[in-house]
C-alpha cells in the first residue's frame, strides 16, 4: 500500500510527497480497508489527500465520496482520484446525506472540541444504511510512551507546520467515542491497532442494526 500511494502522488511536490508517503507508512490502512464491506457506497470523512479513500477504492471497490474542510488538499485528491471516487469540500460539521454503506472518519475527530466530536459521530451514525457500518480511527492518547510521543508530534503538525487544519488537539478517551455510537443506537466494539506500529492506534467499528434506521 505504500509503494501504491508514493506512485499515485508522484506528480505532486516534494512536501505533498512526502505528507502521502508518511500517512501511508504510519497509519493502519491495511486494517481498515479489510473492514470495508466490498463494494461500499463509503463516505470517507476527513479524506485529507485522500491516501486512504484511494486504497479504499483499488482494494476493496469502494465507491467513495471523500470531504474534507482543507480546499487544497481536496484538490490534490482529484487529480489522483480512481474513477469511483469523487471529493468535495465541506464546511465544518456538513454531513452529506446518506444512506452510506460505510463511513471512514481516520485522524479527525481529535482536531474537534469534544462537544464537537460527538455531534459529529451522531450526524454519521444518522447517515449510515441498515447494516452499515462506521469506522473511526483516533489514537488513544492515555498515559503510555506511544500516546506521549504521538501527542508532541501532532502539536507540531497542527501548530508548528499548520500542515492539519484543526481547532485544537483533543485526544478523548476511545471508549467516550464508542459509548456515544453506543447511545446512537448501533453495535460497537474497538480494539488497539496500533501493533508494530510506534503510535497508538485505535480502532471502533459501529454498526446499524438491519432493520433500523437513524
Ligand atoms: C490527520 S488528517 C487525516 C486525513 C485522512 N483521513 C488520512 O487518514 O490520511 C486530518 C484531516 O481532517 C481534516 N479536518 C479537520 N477538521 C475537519 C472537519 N471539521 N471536517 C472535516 N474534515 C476536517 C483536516 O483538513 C485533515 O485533512
Amino acid at each position: 500500500m505504500i509503494a501504491e500511494t508514493v506512485r499515485r502522488f508522484a506528480g505532486e511536490p516534494a512536501d505533498v510527497r512526502i505528507h502521502t508517503a508518511l500517512r501511508a507508512l504510519s497509519c493502519p490502512f491495511g486494517e481498515l480497508v479489510a473492514a470495508v464491506p466490498a463494494g461500499a457506497r463509503l463516505l470517507d470523512y476527513g479524506c485529507g489527500h485522500g491516501v486512504f479513500s484511494g486504497l479504499a477504492a483499488d482494494h476493496a471497490g469502494a465507491r467513495v465520496t471523500g470531504v474534507d474542510i482543507d480546499e487544497q488538499k481536496v484538490a490534490v485528491a482529484r487529480r489522483h482520484a480512481p474513477a469511483s471516487a469523487r471529493f468535495s469540500t465541506i464546511e465544518p460539521g456538513d454531513v452529506p446525506p446518506g444512506p452510506w454503506d460505510a463511513i471512514t472518519v481516520i485522524d479527525v475527530l481529535y482536531l474537534l472540541p469534544a462537544t464537537a466530536q460527538r455531534d459529529l459521530l451522531l450526524g454519521l451514525a444518522r447517515e449510515l444504511a441498515p447494516g452499515g457500518v462506521l469506522l473511526v480511527k483516533e489514537m488513544d492518547g492515555g498515559q503510555t510512551l506511544k500516546a506521549r510521543w504521538m501527542r508532541s508530534q501532532e502539536r507540531v503538525m497542527v501548530k508548528v507546520l499548520k500542515r492539519t487544519k484543526g481547532v485544537q488537539l483533543t485526544f478523548t478517551d476511545p471508549d467516550h467515542l464508542r459509548r456515544a455510537l453506543d447511545d446512537a443506537g448501533l453495535v460497537t466494539s474497538a480494539r488497539p491497532v496500533d501493533r508494530w506500529y510506534p503510535h497508538p492506534h485505535h480502532l471502533i467499528v459501529a454498526t446499524r442494526p438491519r432493520g433500523t434506521v437513524g
